[in-house]
């Protein structure tokens, strides 16, 4: 089968397609044909302990075939899944999935809008809620709130009854606010002047905008990052709890957001697509600033085409 596989540490220049075996489904995996595959910024720092690696960790495919008891899917089904970190990913014709990791693919969204749902969206529900606590009546900023997991996190925290304020750069605050966010403000803004106090502080950016956010909360509020390690002291000045978290695979919980999108709750922002192929160029692009959305990889189009040549980089949502 044609895969990506990352040869070196070091990024895009060590990305390479080649032929390799397609995998055969151990026992309790699902053998993927894959169509569609999320990237994520910075996801190429990721595996450089077991090079060389196939990137991508999140799908949409159909099933093809089970590995001895694979249970909850069958072959023929269109499924969706986040894939886990510590083995191959799914920038592939096929990928062997673990079988308790996939969904059923949401039949509202396409294979880019499913490709991109699982990873981002998990993130997004696992840092507001399960590490944010967040409740519905309390103020939560949102940094980086056009980007993969920022989209999410606006809607999400929207859907359960939060205030949200969002913040990204001026470009996409159009973009935002339609995503559900009570108040955007422009991520350069120095010290975020006119927001109020608020509870917790969902961060997907980093770096500078990070820091200056811990004015910003009340006592014993919470200050999550997808990006990085929160700054500590910065932290315990202010009296409230800093964390970073690493996503985790839930079936459960992947069910629950493929049914908020299969209900037309859960927009999915694609910023672009590329053919498996140009994978170089979908990692520079993920790299690049000024995106909105996730990048996805096709690689075989809904219609059974192969990827390349079928796809090219534009803006798409649903
Ligand atoms: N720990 C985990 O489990 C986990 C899970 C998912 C993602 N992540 C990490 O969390 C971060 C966010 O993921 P994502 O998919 O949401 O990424 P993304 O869409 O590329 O970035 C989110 C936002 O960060 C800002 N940003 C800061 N530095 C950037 C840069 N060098 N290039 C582009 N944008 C930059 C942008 O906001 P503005 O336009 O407002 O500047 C962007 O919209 C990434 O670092 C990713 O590797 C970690």
């Amino acid at each position: 089968m044609k895969a990506i596989r990352l040869h070196a540490p070091g990024g895009v220049d060590n990305l390479v397609v080649e032929e390799i075996a397609t995998p055969t489904p151990a026992a309790g995996e699902a053998l993927v044909r894959v169509h569609a595959a999320g990237i994520t910024r910075g996801e190429l720092d990721w595996p450089v302990d077991r090079l060389p690696a196939i990137p991508s960790y999140e799908l949409s495919g159909t099933v093809v075939a089970l590995g001895e008891g694979a249970v909850g899917v069958a072959p023929g089904q269109a499924v969706c899944a986040l894939t886990d970190f510590d083995r191959d990913g799914v920038a592939a014709e096929y990928a062997a999935v673990p079988a308790e990791r996939l969904a059923l693919k949401p039949s509202r969204l396409n294979d880019a809008e499913s490709a991109a749902l699982p990873l981002a969206a998990l993130s997004a529900m696992q840092g507001l809620f399960d590490h944010g606590r967040l409740q519905a009546g309390q103020r939560v900023l949102v940094l980086g709130a056009a980007g993969g997991v920022g989209m999410f996190a606006v809607q999400l925290a929207s859907l359960r009854g939060a205030y949200v304020i969002a913040s990204t750069s001026a470009e996409n605050v159009d973009a935002v606010r339609a995503l559900g966010a009570h108040e955007v403000v422009d991520s350069k803004a120095v010290d975020f002047p006119a927001v109020e106090p608020v509870h917790l502080v969902f961060d997907t950016a980093g770096g500078d905008r990070l820091a200056r956010s811990v004015s910003l909360l009340e006592q014993g509020g919470r200050l999550v990052s997808v990006a990085e390690e929160p700054p500590r002291d910065l932290c315990a000045e202010r009296g409230v709890e800093g964390m970073h978290f690493v996503v985790e695979p839930n079936r459960v919980q992947l069910g629950e957001l493929t049914g908020l999108a299969d209900q037309g709750l859960l927009r999915v922002l694609v910023g672009a697509t590329y053919p498996l192929a140009d994978a170089r160029k979908a990692f520079e692009r993920s790299l690049a600033r000024g995106g909105r959305g996730k990048v996805v990889l096709m690689v075989v189009g809904g219609d059974g085409r192969t990827g390349e040549g079928a796809a090219s980089a534009g803006a798409m949502g649903h």
